[in-house]
């Protein structure tokens, strides 16, 4: 049998426990996390005895330097993904970056450069890609059964949800609020959906009314209201080169409905509403010999948990030469997009989304 892949991985976190270090046990042939490393070294005990990691580190070097890895996954609050993402590929190795890749597109333009430069993978981690609703409509779509999808509208809306714990609601550390942490991953989805189509320009406006206030309920956990920097809600329209508009709808706070994951897609033979979670997640809105239909899928794939589907292909990439199942370039249109709705909200104006690297 090939050697087995030596893993590191940095920040040790929720998403580390939650999704990395199970995804990485699940395949112990394939693979071994071999290290950890996080800033607060009891954090990084805590986990290592859990997954039975020997070495526990607290400066990300240390794993960078380690000939021994092979791979590493960068689970770090966003604006610690960029420098050990690309010292990783500098070093030569393959790297599974959590979502957002970075904080702007500056950041991720010099991430998918290093990757390129060294000829390693670089992974975004958005794992709803993994789950079987995105892998039914991928299929659908891919049997031509939409057609052309020329509008989506993808809505990430949260009524009392701001994180309460990390760093979730400090521009300084995460670039951003709702659109950029949650938004990402509807956005991805739908841009998926519609094979990543280069987008032109965006406009959009972002508030900060409720995020900020003491009076109002979270239920999301208790944080300081005077820490919150970020903005609570975001709107923007993009445009792609190919005629395509998207709707992005993101919100942590708003007096709604709570908890719409969801894109809704126009193509010319169907429609589809496609939520990421719930029952009966997909319709399909379709139209044959002058009937109209609504149709409820009911084979959609059953994937115990995306995050582990997402870690498995990271290796299968790596253990056998294939691209990167989530390749940066993809990380970088989706900052590109969101700091052009930024910057919009702030000029009132369309801006341009630069995704050349
Ligand atoms: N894919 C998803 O669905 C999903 C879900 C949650 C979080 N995330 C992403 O994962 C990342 C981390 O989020 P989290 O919820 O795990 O946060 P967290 O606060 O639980 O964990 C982050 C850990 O990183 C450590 N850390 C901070 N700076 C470091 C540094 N320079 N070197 C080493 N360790 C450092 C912190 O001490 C902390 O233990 C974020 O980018 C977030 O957007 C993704």
């Amino acid at each position: 049998m090939a050697k087995k892949l030596k893993i590191g991985l940095i920040g040790a976190g929720g998403i580390a426990r939650a999704a990395h270090l199970p995804g990485y046990a699940s395949i112990p042939d394939l693979c071994e996390v071999v290290a950890i490393c996080d800033v607060q070294e009891e954090t990084a005990k805590t986990l290592a005895q859990e997954f039975g990691i020997g070495k526990v580190v607290t400066d990300y070097k240390a794993i960078i330097a380690d000939p021994e890895i092979d791979a590493i996954s960068v689970t770090t609050p966003n604006a610690f993904h960029m420098q050990p993402t690309i010292d990783a590929l500098k070093a030569g190795k393959h790297v599974l970056c959590e979502k957002p890749l970075g904080m702007n597109a500056a950041e991720c333009r010099k991430m998918c450069r290093a990757a390129k430069d060294a000829g390693k993978i670089l992974q975004v981690g958005l794992q709803l890609r993994f789950g079987g609703i995105a892998r039914f409509m991928r299929s659908y779509i891919d049997a031509g059964h939409m057609g052309s999808i020329y509008y989506s509208r993808a809505q990430a809306l949260r009524r009392r949800g701001v994180p309460g714990w990390g760093v979730f609601i400090d521009k300084k550390k995460q670039g951003g609020g709702p659109l950029i942490d949650i938004g990402v991953h509807i956005l991805d989805i739908t841009l998926f959906l519609m094979d990543y189509p280069k987008p032109m320009t965006a406009s959009g406006k972002t508030w900060d009314q409720l995020g900020k206030n003491p009076d109002l309920f979270n239920a999301w956990g208790n944080y300081d209201r005077a820490r919150f920097t970020v903005e609570d809600s975001a709107v923007g329209m993009i445009k792609f080169e190919d005629g395509a508009v998207v709707l992005l709808e993101s919100s942590f706070m708003g007096n709604l409905e709570d908890g719409p994951l969801q894109t809704q897609l126009f193509g010319t033979k169907s429609g589809a509403i496609v939520k990421l979670s719930g029952e009966e997640p997909i319709k399909i809105y379709t139209e044959q010999d002058q009937q109209i239909f609504d149709m409820i899928p009911r084979n959609i794939p059953k994937v115990e948990a995306p995050h582990v589907d997402e870690v498995k292909a990271f290796v299968d990439a790596i253990l056998n030469d294939k691209p990167s199942p989530v390749p940066g370039e993809q990380g970088l249109t989706l900052n590109a997009i969101f700091d052009a709705i930024y910057k919009s909200s702030e000029t009132g104006k369309e801006e341009k989304v630069d995704v050349s690297f």
